[in-house]
């Protein structure tokens, strides 16, 4: 796969924890490159299916390329996979056997300077995955009040100099670019030696705004779950922990039984648990992982299989 800059993060993990089977129908949600989706299909020929989606048009035609062998098998749609449940209408799916969310931004997205999601490269100030959202991170920059700005920075950057940040950003408006960002908050938090980044928080939290990525996965997790056969799993990689720690209540809460009233001796089952967790602790990359990408230092994944 030649548009593959590495292999995609915990892959074997992830095969493991789909066990992907001949004539078996699975959903890569966060398609990407497509090296995920291409370990499925693999495992599950010769007629295993594929329904891939993402937002990103180019993350699609360079998947499309990469899973170019697997065509017949495989269904690709542009679309949010906060549109799973119609998506999986459209093809007349109504059970599948594994789902996987690999979530936040592609390498090839982080290193396509023009898309504006690294301070590395002066870019637009864009962030956006795909055109369906509304606004740019240059948007969000330029008209939110210092007060929105601090509490987005805070929220989800988990940025303690939130305010300062805030304050630099509203002075140096209009912000167009990348390297105008940076400036704005290098100019009240300054680099220190190699400790991370002093942007590297204000650039997570605008790109979790512009792409309403907690309210995304809040929206997908229970048609993921409406989607799987019993027995099927849903495996989710998570790269910071606002993203896991919605994958985790999510999966805590549907692995046990709602009963009422709670914590009394006798009670009624008003639900009973819809998934159980393969792993009791999240899944990390290897030591060797690591090392040849450093981007997954923070991979966390997580299973749940449906009862
Ligand atoms: C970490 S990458 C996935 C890499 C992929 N697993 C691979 O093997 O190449 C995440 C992808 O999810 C996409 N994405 C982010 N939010 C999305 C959403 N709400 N719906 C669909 N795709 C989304 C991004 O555009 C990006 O291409």
């Amino acid at each position: 796969m030649n548009d593959l800059p590495h292999q995609p993060v915990l892959y074997q993990e992830i095969i493991h924890a789909l066990q992907p089977q001949n004539g078996g129908r699975y959903v890569d949600g966060t398609l990407g490159a497509g090296g995920h989706a291409r370990g499925i299909m693999e495992a599950s020929a010769p007629d295993g299916q594929l329904l891939g989606l993402d937002v990103d048009p180019q993350a699609l035609a360079i998947a499309r390329r990469n899973l170019a062998p697997y065509e017949q098998r495989i269904h690709l749609a542009q679309a949010s996979y906060t549109s799973l449940s119609s998506q999986l209408a459209q093809l007349q799916w109504d059970a599948v056997d594994g789902i996987l969310l690999d979530l936040g931004a592609s390498s090839i997205q982080f290193d396509t300077p023009e898309r504006g999601f690294s301070f590395l490269h002066d870019a637009p100030l864009d962030m956006r995955f795909g055109p369906q959202a509304l606004q740019t991170a240059a948007d969000l920059v330029n008209t939110y009040s210092e007060q929105e700005l601090a509490d987005l920075i805070y929220q989800y950057g988990e940025e303690r100099d939130s305010r300062k940040i805030a304050r630099a950003l509203v002075r140096a408006r209009p912000i167009h670019t990348t390297r105008e960002l940076v400036a704005a908050i290098e100019s009240v938090s300054p680099r220190r030696g190699d400790r991370l980044h002093p942007a590297t928080r204000t650039f997570q939290a605008l790109r979790i705004a512009v792409n309403e990525e907690l309210d995304s996965i809040e929206a997908v997790l229970p048609q993921a779950l409406a989607a799987l056969k019993t027995g099927g799993r849903l495996a989710v990689i998570s790269f910071h922990s606002l993203e896991d720690r919605l994958v985790k209540d999510f999966f805590r809460e549907q692995s046990r039984d709602l009963v009422n009233p709670p914590y009394e001796q006798v009670y009624e089952v008003e639900r009973k648990a819809t998934l159980k967790e393969v792993n009791r602790k999240p899944i990390m990359p290897s030591e060797d992982e690591i090392k040849s990408n450093p981007r997954a230092r923070s991979a966390k994944l997580r299973i749940a299989e449906k009862l």
